[in-house]
């Protein structure tokens, strides 16, 4: 039998109306393992902080989803976000269960390319595609859903020089009641831009019409909003069929499904975010309650991209520090901060520490490591008395963490991969400071810097370096 760990006394500043010792508060659930890998022995084999991201999760939920799709529609392709999470291995995971890559840059499109997926399987979104960028989109025949006029008038040149007629889809603008509205996105179908847009496309000569596509907002928590969205796309569909005389490709619902991560300022856990048959179902029910229930269907897209991937995503971080702040506060300073949890503003993200608790658990702030007044994870989270060394457990974190995640002070941490066996698999390794410093170009004029620091252990204060510097 283990040796009982000692633990420090503390005392608890009772607060009328709270539950306090005697009453419900004790309870706190750790969490040990990831899958079925201890978090100690995770961070003792890879450092800390680490992500770590479960195969078997991100499988379970594009399949969950494509079949939810599926089942109530004859043709959905599910669609990899890329800006969610653009770690190869997670949009590699994607492309195997049959989604398409959703991009939205030049940079995320070779990501995709590097990764196998043709152009004809890449939608390529976004307000801002450079030349270079929409004629390689073109020449491979992507999917293009353009932003604005000028990218069509882009478009049209590229075509001409090119000597082709690709097809081209376009962002509409939808008030779905989901506000504020992201109206700086593409052309507002209420004042009529996106039937010009149409227009020109279909009409202009120079290209065909593509694809419709909207994106009403992120984190959105009303379903039926979607199937408000799928009506509008469609009945649109069928008035530019009707005007024009073609018919859109596909329609594409975007993503912005709630995933289950909470927000700060929300009462109700994220854990009863509408699942994703809800959203499944608010949007099929309409495609076909709509006029564009006839046959063939026409094919619908969806970029879900952090009802997906949030879930699969856990961080451990470990303790650097605690104390007790001026207010009497419990205190504890991590080695993982908004550097690379940025979601940390918005989200309640769940911290719980990775062995049993025994003790007293008691409010605690959560800092990050970095030298800035904002690096706070949580402002009020229960946890036992901790230690230097204690490991904590963040999730979820797998949409955007990584992908916003910065070099700020400090370099980015490791990433592994829990495979479908159980098995730890590394698929980033932690950054060194090469990373940082490689693109870097010093004048030669500023080069003595650099002879000085490669004398590093004066501290630039020692005899030589003196030396140098007078000369
Ligand atoms: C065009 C587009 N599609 C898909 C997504 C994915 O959104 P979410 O992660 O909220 O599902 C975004 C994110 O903003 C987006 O802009």
């Amino acid at each position: 039998m283990s040796k009982p760990r000692y633990e420090r006394p503390s005392l608890v500043r009772n607060v009328v109306g709270r539950m306090n010792k005697a009453g419900l508060r004790g309870g706190l659930t750790p969490t040990e393992a990831v899958e079925t890998l201890p978090a100690e022995r995770l961070v003792a084999e890879f450092g800390s902080p680490l992500f770590v991201f479960s195969e078997t999760r991100l499988r379970e939920h594009v399949r969950r989803a494509r079949e939810a799709l599926q089942r109530r529609h004859p043709d959905v392709r599910l669609c990899c976000s890329y800006k969610t999470n653009y770690l190869d291995a997670v949009c590699a995971i994607q492309h195997d269960e049959g989604s398409l890559a959703e991009v939205v840059s030049g940079m995320e499109y070779e990501k995709a390319r590097r990764l196998g997926v043709p152009g004809e399987e890449i939608v390529f979104n976004g307000p801002m595609k450079t030349r270079d960028e929409l004629v390689r989109a073109v020449r491979e025949n992507a999917i293009v859903h353009t932003d604005s006029f000028d990218e069509i008038f882009a478009i049209e040149q590229i075509a001409q020089e090119l000597g082709i007629r690709p097809a081209v889809g376009l962002r509409v603008g939808l008030d779905v009641g989901v506000y504020p509205r992201w109206d700086r996105f593409g052309f507002d179908l209420a004042n009529g831009q996106a039937m010009q847009a149409a227009r020109r496309i279909a009409k202009g000569g120079k290209l065909r019409l593509g694809g419709l596509h909207t994106h009403i907002g992120t984190y959105v928590l009303e379903a039926a909003a979607y199937g408000r969205a799928a009506a509008a796309l469609s009945n649109f569909a069928g008035e530019i069929e009707r005007q024009l005389g073609v018919r859109p490709t596909h329609l594409d619902l975007g993503g912005g499904w709630a995933s289950c991560n909470t927000l700060a300022g929300q009462y109700q856990s994220g854990a009863l975010a509408p699942p994703v048959e809800t959203y499944a179902e608010a949007i099929t029910t309409a495609l076909l309650a709509s006029g564009e229930g006839k046959s063939p269907l026409i094919r619908v897209l969806v970029e879900a991209g952090r009802a997906l991937v949030d879930d699969a995503g856990t961080l451990l971080t470990s303790v650097v520090s605690t104390k007790r702040l001026a207010d009497g506060r419990r205190a504890v300073v991590v080695d993982a901060g908004v550097n690379v949890l940025f979601t940390a503003w918005w989200y309640r993200l769940n911290i719980t520490p990775a062995r049993p608790v025994t003790g007293i658990v008691e409010d605690t702030v959560v800092f990050g490591p970095l030298c800035m007044n904002i690096d706070c994870l949580r402002e009020s989270v229960q946890l036992p008395d901790l230690r230097p060394g204690d490991v904590l457990v963040v999730h979820p974190v797998g949409a955007y963490a990584f992908t916003q995640s910065m070099q700020f002070i400090r370099l980015r941490p490791a990433v592994v991969l829990l495979d479908t066996q159980g098995r730890a698999e590394l698929i980033r390794r932690a950054e060194t400071l090469d990373d940082l410093v490689g693109p870097e170009l010093l004048p030669a004029r500023l080069r003595r810097a650099v002879e000085l620091a490669d004398h590093g252990q004066e501290n630039g204060n020692g005899p030589a370096a003196k030396n140098r510097l007078k000369r």
